[in-house]
């Protein structure tokens, strides 16, 4: 009925509603939407901040580890909480790649979905909870309040096989590292915003002492490099050894353009750190960020954004976990 009023009208009109139709079956990114759970468990949103305030106030490190935790999960594939699954049966858990060394804190994702479980069963995804325990922490650690949109559901699979295909190695080439997050639209400038998420947190000393020995790296800054020798005095350290250095020295727990000023005076700790402040492709948008961390906050809140948007599983795709760690045993 209402198709043919609309043809017999007005020819425009059914342009729009075919395009409408279009959008409707147009799965992805045009699913999410903020607050996707108002209805379904309206208080969804405020137990994960809740949850995320009281386990910074514990652990502060619980917040870097959340935003880690975005980037290692929809950079491989989809935000889809493939990260979140332990090893089981014949799969192995993407957290056992080499590229997720030195992650912690997947405990206390437990922690944060079995609050909202209580309140809503089998509603909230362990993917959304990724995103936003990402938003609530980087609101913690003192940056940008970003609009993070919900609705992605959980994958039944991981990854670990793929997880070096898309996360880049500590001394990849800048060219490799800026056409793995062009894969996922993430631009040259967002790329270089995202790489300040390296203003926290820390780097194991396995991480770092090829820029030490035999011979330090000649784009380390001598007198950086002297500190990090005696953080790292082992040439050969055991991965076991928690041994590392902060990443950043004068505000280790604030998100900002500390990183971005830390390695224009070469005190970056990977190789593309460094490389980030000197390709001619990155280097523009390094010293602009550094100088303004207004323009930081804006730009990394929109990859932010584009990274937390990156092919989500919506609709019918995939499930709703009950455990993060693990698929639903009865198909929901
Ligand atoms: C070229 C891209 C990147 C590479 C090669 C890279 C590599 C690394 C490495 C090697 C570590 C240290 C692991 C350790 O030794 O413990 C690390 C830490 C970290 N990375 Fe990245 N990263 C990249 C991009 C990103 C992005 C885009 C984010 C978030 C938006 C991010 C967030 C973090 C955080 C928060 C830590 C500190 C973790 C902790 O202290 O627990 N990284 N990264
Ligand atoms: C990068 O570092 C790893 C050790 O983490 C090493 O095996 C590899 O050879 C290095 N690659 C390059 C290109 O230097």
């Amino acid at each position: 009925m209402a198709t043919t009023y609309i043809y017999a009208c007005k020819p425009h009109l059914l342009l729009l509603y075919i395009l409408l139709l279009l959008q409707h079956f147009d799965v992805g990114k045009s699913q999410l939407e903020v607050n996707y759970y108002r209805t379904s468990c309206p208080r969804a949103e405020q137990i994960i901040k809740e949850q995320v305030i009281q386990l910074y106030n514990k652990h502060g490190n619980t917040a870097v580890s959340w935003l880690r935790n975005l980037f290692h999960d929809c950079m491989v594939n989809s935000c889809d909480a493939s990260l979140l699954l332990d090893t089981a049966e014949e799969v192995l858990s993407e957290q056992a790649s080499p590229r997720s060394f030195g992650m912690r804190n997947f405990k206390y994702v437990n922690t944060i979905k079995e609050a909202v479980e209580k309140e809503c069963p089998i509603t909230v995804s362990c993917a959304d909870i990724i995103a936003l325990s990402a938003r609530d922490a980087i609101v913690q650690l003192g940056g940008p309040a970003i609009q993070i949109k919900t609705g992605r559901r959980d994958s039944k699979q991981s990854y670990a096989a793929d997880v070096e295909n898309f996360i880049p190695n500590h001394n990849d080439s800048m060219s490799l590292v800026l056409s793995r997050f062009q894969q996922i639209g993430v631009d040259v400038e967002g790329t270089v915003a995202l790489l300040g998420a390296h203003s926290v947190g820390r780097v194991h000393c396995v991480n770092i002492v090829q820029r030490l020995y035999p011979q330090v790296d000649k784009t380390l800054d001598p007198s950086h490099a002297e500190y990090l020798k005696r953080r790292c005095p082992n040439p050969n350290p055991n991965p076991k050894d928690v041994q590392y250095s902060r990443n950043d020295l004068v505000t280790p727990m604030i998100v900002d353009n500390n990183y971005h000023k830390n390695i224009l005076q070469h005190k970056g700790l990977l190789t593309v750190d460094e490389e980030l402040a000197t390709d001619p492709r990155t280097s523009p948008y390094v010293n602009n960020m550094a100088h303004d961390n207004d323009y930081f906050n804006q730009q990394f809140s929109r990859a932010i954004l584009l990274l937390s948007e990156n092919n989500p599983l919506t609709g019918d795709q995939g499930e709703i976990r009950k455990d993060c760690r693990y698929v639903n045993r009865n198909a929901n």
